[in-house]
């Protein structure tokens, strides 16, 4: 229609998401991934006061708080939503403990308890977290923060698989991928129930106010290529496939984390909107062998974030000079790391700020 313009694509984030290369000025959109948290003090401090971590995702006045935490100090080009994806299997009725300096603990899951997903039951644990989203959708415009984009999130069927198979974190995932590869049908049932869980709450997260989603596949590194390709590509694409019909135009990001070279068959194969790269994709070839498919989001080392001076600024710089000029989000690899300096993440949000292409 003459005179309108699509107003959410003035957002940097959503116009790299979309496929455009950088703006005339040339600015990068960044966000970084775990950008709330244990880092910044006055996380640290509501934390302790909140008396869990849990009691924080589900309060939405003050999920919504430490959302705006660090746009308040860097100004980032989106909110990501503050909760977990542990979440789901919460809602979908396992119990979800986090333990002070330990991780999370569950009751591990197995073949003949795999929770079934129903929405009025799930939405009783989850609604809070829709009431967070619609919260901080209000409240980005009103602190003056209206080019950020609003981030939902959810984890990837596999990994929070993995952490249900478990009963925790661990390095190598080892029961949750024996019962994959011994039973495969009743695995595959687990995930199934875990894709629908993810695909309704992704959606209720839309319609209280994201604008962008993306899928967090943290051990999707672990698995050879069969599996990766029945674990993590074929979930995500259900997963994008279903939300192009309920929420077209909301673009979803994947993060298979670890991929290595199937980075390109999830590229061509899950459907999803944006990659996530974590920070062992070499720059150079991600701008020829996936930015060509798909805008990409990443990927500097957090260990380089943590350390700063020149390690910090030379890595951004090869991933500036090698990324921006096709569709792209500069973000880090994987989630800030706890002991990081903020003074670090001011120095590098200065450098994206005065980053011309
Ligand atoms: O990015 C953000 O700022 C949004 C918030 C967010 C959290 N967790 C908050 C959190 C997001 C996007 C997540 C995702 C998440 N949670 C993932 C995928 C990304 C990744 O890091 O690989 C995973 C695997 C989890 C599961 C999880 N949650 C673990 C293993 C832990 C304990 C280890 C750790 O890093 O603390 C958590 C706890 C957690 N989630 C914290 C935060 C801020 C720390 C809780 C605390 O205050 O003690």
């Amino acid at each position: 229609m003459p005179g309108m313009t699509d107003v959410s694509l003035e957002k940097p984030l959503l116009a790299a998401l979309a496929g455009r290369g950088s703006n005339k000025a040339g600015r990068v959109p960044f966000w970084f991934m775990r950008q709330a948290g244990r880092y910044l003090p006055e996380y640290r401090e509501l934390r302790a006061k909140a008396g869990g971590f849990l009691n924080m995702v589900y309060d939405p006045a003050m999920a919504k708080e430490v959302t705006m935490q660090p746009l308040r100090r860097f100004g980032m080009d989106a909110a990501i939503l503050f909760s977990d994806i542990l979440v789901v299997p919460h809602a979908l009725g396992r119990d979800v403990r986090f333990e002070e300096g330990e991780g999370p603990k569950l009751t591990p899951v197995k073949p003949d308890t795999i929770p079934f997903f129903n929405e009025a039951f799930f939405d009783r644990t989850a609604a809070p977290v829709y009431e967070a989203v619609a919260e901080i959708a209000y409240a980005l415009p009103a602190e003056g923060f209206g080019r950020a984009a609003l981030i939902g999130f959810a984890g990837a069927p596999w990994t929070v698989a993995c952490y249900m198979a478990e009963g925790g974190g661990s390095r190598d995932f080892l029961a949750a991928k024996r019962w994959a590869a011994q039973d495969p049908e009743s695995f595959g049932a687990l995930i199934d129930s875990v894709t629908a869980a993810t695909v309704h709450y992704l959606e209720k997260q839309v319609a209280a106010g994201a604008e962008a989603l993306q899928i967090f596949d943290s051990w999707a590194g672990v698995l050879d290529e069969n599996m990766f390709r029945r674990w993590v590509i074929t979930p995500a694409r259900e997963i994008a496939q279903r939300l192009k019909y309920s929420c077209p135009g909301v673009p979803l990001i994947g993060f298979p984390r670890g991929a290595g070279i199937l980075y390109r068959d999830y590229a061509q194969a899950a459907g999803v909107s944006a990659l996530g790269l974590d920070w062992q994709v070499p720059p150079k070839w991600a701008a020829g062998a996936l930015q060509s498919l798909l805008p990409v989001q990443g990927n500097l080392d957090p260990a380089l974030l943590l350390t700063g001076g020149d390690a910090l600024t030379l890595a951004a710089e090869n991933i500036l000079g090698n990324l921006s000029g096709g569709p792209f989000v500069f973000n880090l690899g994987h989630g800030i790391i706890k002991e990081t300096p903020p003074e670090n993440v001011e120095t590098l949000c200065a450098l994206l700020r005065d980053w011309r292409q």
